[in-house]
């Protein structure tokens, strides 16, 4: 049995959250919750710590990384000019869960931005993250804190199933706000494209028209994947006393829920909130809990129609064994 090596800091006590901000200081890696997802922070200066994230994540070098400030003002020493409008200061979305990609600064490390002459900027709302940066008192480049293809961690529990052997502490900041990853805008096309739908879509906000959803270097291969050998789409309309055994079904409409109760055979079964945001939240964790049980098939009900839930078809669409 392994033994976990890695803290679990209490952020309501400034000596824990001192203890993280020095770790970052000294180059290591530390776990920190956001209102997103959580991230795995290195300082974003120290290219030896940035390099750690990605033998840490097994993330592709290509994959750039995100830099998080904790505030506005200090994302301006990460362009090489101003955001354009009307972008400027983040659009009135920082802080938030909005990511923007823009020209970097010669400065910018090309280990963050993998080689591209562009950087991602956040600015998080999340608390926790803002006192964090702050202690640092420099920005911290943080990927969502799981190993690379599978479900990015809301809790302190999957960051540790999927990382605690590896890092030194996580900040335990209990379950994200949203629990999936920021909108991001690339304004060095013009207009400004969405690349990675995310919390923003959630609220059926439209601000940029074009969209890119492959657009960034990571977001081709497969993603946010549980590890359970099949996983695909099922329609209301399904007969579910056909599944094969050990199926999960991962549900979120009254009609379905009726067929359950009727069938004899019972797969193992979560039902999400039929909301976007609820069951944004919940998603991820949903999946974690999946792959504690026995089963060899989880089936996802079709989502509802509507750009409200594209951000979380997006994320299911990435983690299904086939497309
Ligand atoms: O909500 C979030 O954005 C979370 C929290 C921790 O802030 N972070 C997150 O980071 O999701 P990550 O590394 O898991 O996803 C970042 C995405 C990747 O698809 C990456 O390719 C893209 O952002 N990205 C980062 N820098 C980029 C750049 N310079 N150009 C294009 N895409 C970029
Ligand atoms: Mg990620």
């Amino acid at each position: 049995m392994s033994v976990l090596s890695c803290k679990i800091l209490d952020p309501k006590k400034l000596k824990d959250l001192q203890i993280a901000a020095n770790l970052i200081l000294a180059g290591e890696l530390v776990a920190f919750p956001t209102e997103t997802v959580y991230g795995l922070a290195a300082l974003s200066t120290n290219e030896s710590a940035i390099k750690k994230i990605y033998s840490v994540k097994k993330r592709p070098h290509y994959n750039p990384l995100i830099v998080h400030t904790s505030s506005k003002e200090e994302t301006r020493n990460l362009y090489a000019s101003p955001l354009p409008q009307p972008f400027f200061d983040g659009g009135g979305y920082w802080p938030g869960p909005l990511t923007l990609i823009y020209y970097k600064k010669e400065d910018v490390s090309p280990i963050i931005t993998g080689g591209s002459n562009k950087v991602a900027v956040r600015v998080p709302s999340n608390k926790i993250a803002q006192k964090l940066i702050k202690l640092v008192g420099a920005p911290i480049v943080a990927p969502s804190a799981n190993l690379s293809g599978r479900p990015s961690s809301t809790t302190v529990e999957h960051v540790i199933k999927t990382l605690g052997s590896k890092i030194k502490a996580i900040l335990d900041g209990g379950l994200c706000k949203y629990g999936i990853e920021s909108t991001i805008v690339d304004l060095t096309k013009n207009p400004a494209i969405i690349l990675r739908r995310g919390v923003l879509e959630l609220g059926n906000l439209n601000f940029i028209d074009g969209n890119n959803p492959d657009g960034s270097p990571g977001r081709l291969d497969r993603h946010y994947a549980p590890s359970i050998s099949n996983i695909a789409w099922i329609s209301t309309i399904t007969d579910i006393a056909n599944l094969p055994p050990n199926s999960g079904i991962l549900y979120h409409s009254s009609h379905l829920f009726e067929k359950l109760q009727k069938t004899k055979l019972k797969p193992n079964a979560i039902k999400l909130l039929n909301s976007p945001y609820f069951y944004a939240k919940y998603l991820f964790s949903a999946f974690y809990e999946f792959e504690k049980l026995d089963i060899n098939f989880l089936w996802i009900e079709q989502l509802p129609s509507g750009n409200a839930w594209d951000s979380i078809r997006d994320r299911i669409r990435r983690s299904l064994t086939s497309k």
